[in-house]
């Protein structure tokens, strides 16, 4: 592994290859994305056909500094200035009408607009130089596990994405906290490390879930960041128990712990903050995933505010398989 970040010679090769409508592995605080130029419709293809993902699932759009807002949504709320404010550039994706020129491929289809501001020096140096708005979903094959280093990209893509940009480990782990304020009452599509609380003291109550007539949110569909294995999520008890009957039976499990494993079990230690785990989750889930384990056993997080994001990927990760009798808690 290099361990030479990227350079000004391999920012400009990047910011050309989005110019000739190619894809590149783009590196941002919260996961990395697959980003493409978002005026490009043969771009924008490529990004679906890449991903596998369905044409309806839109795309969000990110862009350099506030002032570029205007030439992608219309009818912009004081609720999104005071937002952009307050939490850009970072992990947060604001959902607007979108304006008349954005491409309908890039929104799905529909009337508005996902837009966001990253943090990541790297996305910002090739924001700027590139001078559009690059469309970014996060660069993994649809329904599977986000990627939080250079490397789990070029594992998703291979060669059919030659130029990654490595930015090192993502500092936050899982993807951005997606408000909804094109639509009436502010609406948290999808938590993020920006939680509810922080968002209510900017603009006042804010509404969660997804909305009655919901569109397509491919990050809101039940077994989204999935591991291959069969993934379970259980108490710390129930789980040495469940990895004990698992061994009885032959079959092998691997555990995902919060702080140290109990004692003789076999798995990930994940730090027992929500900030720490929550930028090593999904390295930990790939790795235990390539292990090629019967099955992987979560223990189960507090359910506690400042876990609430985690929670929302868990679930999605262990909702093929959970227990019942666990999930029904
Ligand atoms: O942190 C992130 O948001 C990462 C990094 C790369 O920026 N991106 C990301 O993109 O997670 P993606 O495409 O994997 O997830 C974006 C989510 C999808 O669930 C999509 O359906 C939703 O945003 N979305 C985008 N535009 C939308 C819109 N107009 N209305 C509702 N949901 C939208
Ligand atoms: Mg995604």
């Amino acid at each position: 592994m290099s361990l030479l970040l990227p350079d000004a010679s391999d920012i400009a090769a990047a910011v050309a290859a989005l110019h000739r409508g190619e894809l590149i592995g783009l590196p941002t605080e919260t996961v990395y994305g697959l980003a493409g130029d978002a005026r490009n419709p043969s771009a924008i293809r490529g990004i679906f056909a890449t991903k596998g993902r369905p044409a309806d699932h839109p795309l969000i759009v990110h862009v350099a500094d506030a002032t570029q807002i205007a030439q992608w949504a219309r009818e912009i709320p004081d609720s999104a200035m005071q937002l952009a404010r307050a939490f850009w550039p970072g992990p947060m994706t604001l959902i607007l009408k979108k304006a008349a020129s954005v491409n309908a491929l890039v929104t799905g289809g529909q009337d508005s607009i996902g837009l966001r501001i990253p943090r990541h020096p790297l996305a910002l140096a090739v924001l700027r130089e590139f001078g559009g708005g690059l469309a970014a979903p996060s660069a993994n094959r649809f329904g599977h596990v986000s990627p939080t280093t250079a490397q789990h990209v070029r594992d998703e893509f291979g060669d059919t994405v030659p130029i990654v940009l490595d930015g090192g480990a993502c500092a936050i782990g899982i993807e951005s906290t997606i408000i909804d304020l094109g639509h009436g009452t502010p609406r948290i599509l999808r938590p993020g490390q920006i939680g509810k609380a922080a968002i209510v003291a900017v603009i006042g109550e804010v509404a969660e879930g997804p909305r009655e007539d919901s569109p397509r949110v491919s990050g809101a569909l039940a077994s989204h960041y999935a591991p291959r294995t069969p993934t379970e999520r259980l108490s710390r008890t129930r789980l040495v128990a469940r990895w004990k009957q698992c061994h009885e039976d032959g079959e092998t499990a691997l555990a995902l712990s919060i702080g140290a494993l109990p004692p003789g079990v076999d798995g990930i230690a994940l730090p027992d903050d929500p900030e720490g785990y929550a930028r090593h989750l999904y390295a930990a889930l790939r790795s235990l995933d390539a292990e090629g384990a019967d099955r992987i056993l979560v223990e189960r997080i507090p359910q506690a505010d400042a876990w609430r994001a985690i929670d929302d990927r868990l679930q999605r990760a262990a909702s093929h398989s959970d227990s019942p009798l666990e999930s029904a808690g």
